[in-house]
């Protein structure tokens, strides 16, 4: 059954139960996730956003079951990305009438993933397309999060289709977020905005205060990915604005990486330390605990520890793809400092400093890089410098937030 989300606006969009990773290995998703595609009934339909590689013939059936796709007039691609995009050409092949619409930048990507396309209709912020009883007008939402994204918005109906803004990867057999366990709906909006939006903070706030400025009433906010916003989406919107200033709770997330156990007795001692002065440290040791989900930890904390052991004069490897991942999320408002065990000369320590700066973190240099297994003293280094990194994670929080960002792209 097609499912309305609203007045003449149906969900024709296909659940990925079984997904378990996005972009090749770097984001795990271990709910799944769903590729939210909408028909939109004027007397012209509208298509908006279609489905990834291999749920053409689950969107084409739901569509089958409301009009004979070759009715379709405009097929609207908010985002060029392939998990919105690959079908584009299969509609199309069934729908010789229509129409194919993006924004300036998405006749790039577009044209360089579908060669065979060429006839593009572009569409600024403030067009409008009228359907015959239903308007769309558009948004261009460069880097929400590629610089094709845009949102379309069905004046009538007062509902905004954002495509990966504002989603979730997140496989169920329901359709609106309050029909959902919140504790699984909120975890994932945070997975998703912590790895995928979170370089994009700047623009993420720009464009919050930008629809809060036009005055743009929105009733229901039908993502491209997960569950839909129709009972207080508003609730979303805040969230992004918190997770867009950095907003942070007293944690500290700890995440090292060891061969024989002396980077992780550091990291027990940290922990004591943090704990001792009341504030939450969580500790992740890598590869067991999962990136993604530490990324996502990572965004409410104030506060971050990372640890690794010295080999061949490097940081360990799980570590190292924590480093190269927190160095493209650029993180704001957050503190940070290394530790780390070593045999002789070290470098891990250092290297992490580096790295830590590098992703825009504010870092307190340590006296934690210890020689082979820590003595009692260098744990008791250990815990007193948690304690001196969880007050000053308690201090920052009494900061005011805006004053300083991490660098932008
Ligand atoms: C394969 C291997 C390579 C290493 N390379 C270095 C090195 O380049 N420089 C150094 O100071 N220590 C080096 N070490 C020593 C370790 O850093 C040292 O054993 C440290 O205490 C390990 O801490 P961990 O138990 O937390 O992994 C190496 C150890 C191994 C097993
Ligand atoms: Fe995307
Ligand atoms: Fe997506």
């Amino acid at each position: 059954m097609p499912l309305q989300v609203a007045d003449g606006v149906f969900w024709v969009g296909a659940i990925d139960w079984n997904v378990r990773s996005f972009h090749g290995y770097t984001y795990t998703t271990p709910r799944g996730t769903t590729y939210n595609a909408y028909l939109v009934l004027g007397d012209e339909p509208a298509l908006v956003d279609t489905v990834a590689p291999g749920f053409e013939d689950e969107m084409m059936g739901r569509i089958r079951e409301l009009i004979d796709p070759a009715r379709i007039r405009y097929l609207i691609a908010n985002h060029g990305e392939v998990d919105h995009s690959s079908a584009i050409p299969h509609v199309l092949a069934q729908a010789p009438e229509a129409r194919l619409i993006c924004s300036r930048k998405g006749t790039e990507s577009l044209g360089a993933y579908y060669p065979q396309l060429w006839d593009f209709q572009v569409v600024d912020t403030g067009d409008h397309l009228d359907l015959g009883g239903k308007t769309l007008s558009f948004i261009e939402a460069p880097m929400l999060h590629w610089p094709d994204s845009m949102f379309t918005y069905v004046q009538e109906e007062r509902l905004l289709l954002p495509n990966d803004a504002f989603g979730q990867h997140l496989a169920t057999s329901q359709r609106f977020a309050d029909q959902v366990e919140s504790w699984q709906l909120w975890d994932e909006a945070a997975r998703y905005y912590a790895n995928i939006l979170a370089p994009f903070s700047r623009m993420v706030l720009r464009k919050l205060d930008e629809v809060a400025r036009s005055g743009l009433e929105i009733a229901t906010i039908a993502p491209g990915h997960g569950v839909i916003w129709r009972e207080n989406p508003g609730q979303i919107l805040e969230a992004y604005r918190r997770w867009a200033t950095g907003e942070a709770k007293e944690r500290v997330v700890i995440a090292y990486e060891t061969m024989w156990g002396s980077t992780e007795k550091v990291a027990r001692a940290l922990a004591e330390g943090v704990a001792d002065e009341g504030v939450e440290a969580l500790l992740r040791g890598l590869p067991m605990a999962d990136r993604t989900e530490v990324v996502k930890e990572l965004l409410e904390a104030k506060g971050l520890l990372v640890g690794s052991s010295t080999h061949n004069q490097r940081i360990l490897l799980n570590v190292a793809a924590f480093m190269e991942d927190l160095k493209g999320l650029r993180f704001t408002n957050k503190i940070a400092a290394a530790f780390g065990s070593h045999g002789w000369a070290g470098g891990a320590v250092a290297q992490l400093e580096e790295g830590l700066r590098e992703a825009g973190l504010d870092v307190m240099t340590s006296d934690l890089a210890v020689r082979w297994a820590p003595s009692a003293e260098d744990l008791e280094r250990a815990r007193e410098f948690g304690r001196r990194f969880a007050r000053e994670v308690r201090q920052a929080l009494a900061e005011p937030v805006a004053a300083h960002h991490g660098t932008e792209a």
